[in-house]
């Protein structure tokens, strides 16, 4: 209840100053201007889905997924659930030095969301706004782990938001099974010989195990 009645407020707040969004006159350069940006966003999403037919709610899930984990998929059964369609977007982002080729995550990747068909995988490279304007996505899906997730994420939704207004980020918190889970981690436990199982899907363990016997 007080929830709403919080959003209420914000839409009915009024600045001075102006900008646009697509065809509309909106106010930008305040920081109630940005909430009613962040709320018309909102908004869009909300009426895409409910006219449906025309234009569908379009969600990209990014990382670098070096390698997909079972704390990822999770996330994106969340995303399959609240969006019309998802994209996984895998950074083709050399100066983490995956240990997996971008070709090689989105192959691991793709099994494990055949279930899901409104899914799809693909790579990209350069800013990840760039890319959500190319698919006409509407939002940035992202997890949130545990508190130390935020400040990352924080600044990045804030920049993103900087460079493309009109993409919105949501966060959705996976299963705190996984809170504790990383790719790094896996690796690292998989490059001793320790047991991945529970964290990543099969292909994966079995791909670690094999990139980590040579
Ligand atoms: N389950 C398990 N692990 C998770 C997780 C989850 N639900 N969510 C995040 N993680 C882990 C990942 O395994 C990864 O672990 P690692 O660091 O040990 O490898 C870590 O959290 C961060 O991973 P990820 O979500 O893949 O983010 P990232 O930092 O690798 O990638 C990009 C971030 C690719 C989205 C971002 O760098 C980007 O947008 N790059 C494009 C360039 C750009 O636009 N830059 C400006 C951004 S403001």
């Amino acid at each position: 209840m007080m929830f709403g009645r919080f959003i209420l407020t914000l839409k009915q707040i009024r600045v001075p100053v102006e900008g646009n969004i697509g065809e509309e006159r909106v106010p930008t350069s305040s920081p109630t201007g940005e909430a009613q940006i962040a709320l018309r966003a909102v908004d869009g999403i909300t009426q895409k889905r409910e006219t449906g037919n025309v234009q569908r709610a379009h969600c990209i899930y990014p990382g670098t997924f070096d390698p997909i984990t079972c704390g990822h998929i999770d996330v994106l059964e969340r995303a399959a659930r609240l969006f019309d369609r998802v994209t996984v977007a895998v950074a083709d982002n050399p100066g983490k030095e995956p240990l997996f080729s971008a070709a090689e995550r989105v192959a691991m990747i793709a099994p494990n969301v055949k279930g899901l068909r409104n899914v799809s995988v693909t790579t990209f490279g350069g800013l990840l706004v760039d890319f959500a304007v190319e698919k006409k996505a509407d939002a940035i899906i992202r997890g949130l782990r545990a508190l130390s997730d935020f400040e990352f994420e924080f600044n990045m939704a804030l920049m993103n938001r900087h460079l493309q207004p009109q993409i919105e980020t949501i966060f959705v918190m996976p299963n705190e099974q996984f809170s504790y889970t990383s790719s790094s981690l896996v690796k690292q436990v998989a490059r001793y010989g320790g047991e991945v199982g529970h964290f990543v899907p099969p292909n994966v363990a079995k791909a670690l195990k094999k990139a980590f016997a040579k």
